[in-house]
């Protein structure tokens, strides 16, 4: 590794990488869009420095042992073409920290920034966040999501389900770096069945939605998570078709639905054309996640 002798500085580091993830023509989108972004990623985070904060850091020169480090990862990115959470170990989804592996997909629902948004609070789709007492997430992968709202809603009480015990043992290991054994509960299990007879102030889904043929036509850095984390059937709706269908015997009358569909908006209203979906945006993302109050759900 010949670079190793000629890369000292943060900033030789990171331009190193842009290089050649561009000469290399990877494809990104999990929790960054382009290579200059998936180059600071992985050099903050590969010295551990706070991934936030590229700037103090661009001239300080690094030991012999940290760019060996960094460009092994580097290389692997290129090599292997897994997506740079899974190098790491870790991603971010609103600054908060998650463990993930190839056992889940890498956190980047648009979710996330529902949460932290104007939805909730005054005005918002949930008035006031400590009146949420309970929450169910279906598919909860790594817990991120419900790790969120539990940070979100203080109050509240989440069961997160997911058909993968792979999943739930990464999720485990979320949930206990974040203190919240005592507020969220991992049940493995289909949909709604661990929880069944009981009902719940709010339901997130980041369910799979992807159709077969977009599942099979993915470039190796999708092609390395999970498939029952995407599979959605032929038109990609077939898990969110069974959400909705049995969302309302989970919801409290106050409550609703928050569900991400991806590219799936426009066969979601064909499917279902007298379901009034309010569909929110998000700074990245427009009409791909929708609410649904209790009370407005197909019969
Ligand atoms: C798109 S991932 C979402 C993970 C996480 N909530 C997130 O936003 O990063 C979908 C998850 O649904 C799970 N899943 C697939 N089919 C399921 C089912 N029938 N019941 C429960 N979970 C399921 C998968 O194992 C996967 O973890």
């Amino acid at each position: 590794m010949a670079a190793i002798d000629e890369l000292h500085s943060v900033r030789d580091l990171v331009r190193y990488a842009t290089s050649r993830f561009t000469a290399a023509r990877l494809v990104f989108g999990h929790g960054t869009d382009t290579a200059f972004d998936e180059a600071v990623f992985m050099v903050l985070e590969g010295l551990n420095l706070p991934i936030d904060q590229l700037e103090p850091f661009l001239d300080a020169r690094t030991t012999l042992a940290e760019r060996g480090h960094v460009l092994s990862l580097i290389e692997a990115r290129v090599e292997t073409r897994k997506p740079a959470a899974y190098l790491l170990g870790r991603a971010y989804l609103q600054g908060v920290p998650f463990r993930v592996d190839e056992r889940v997909i890498v956190p980047r629902s648009f979710i996330a920034e529902l949460l932290a948004g104007d939805m909730v609070g005054p005005g918002g789709l949930v008035e006031d966040p400590d009146e949420i007492g309970s929450i169910l997430e279906l598919c909860t992968g790594s817990g991120c999501l419900s790790i969120l709202a539990a940070m979100r809603f203080q109050n509240a009480f989440v069961d997160a389900v997911d058909l993968s015990r792979d999943a739930l043992e990464v999720a485990a290991m979320n949930v206990t770096d974040h203190h919240l054994d005592a507020r969220i509960t991992l049940h493995a299990g289909d949909l709604y069945q661990p929880v069944k007879g009981r009902r719940f102030d709010l339901i997130i889904a980041n369910p799979p939605y992807v159709r077969a043929g977009a599942v099979s036509a993915f470039t190796p850095e999708y092609a390395t998570e999970p498939i029952m984390a995407h599979l959605g059937g032929a038109d990609g709706l077939d898990i969110v078709r069974r959400i909705l269908s049995e969302a309302a015997e989970y919801l409290h009358p106050s409550g609703g639905l928050l569900c991400e569909v991806g590219q799936e908006r426009a066969a979601l209203e064909e499917a279902f054309p007298a379901t009034p979906f309010l569909w929110l945006d998000t700074e990245n993302s427009h009409g791909e996640v929708f609410w649904l109050p209790s009370g407005e759900f197909p019969n």
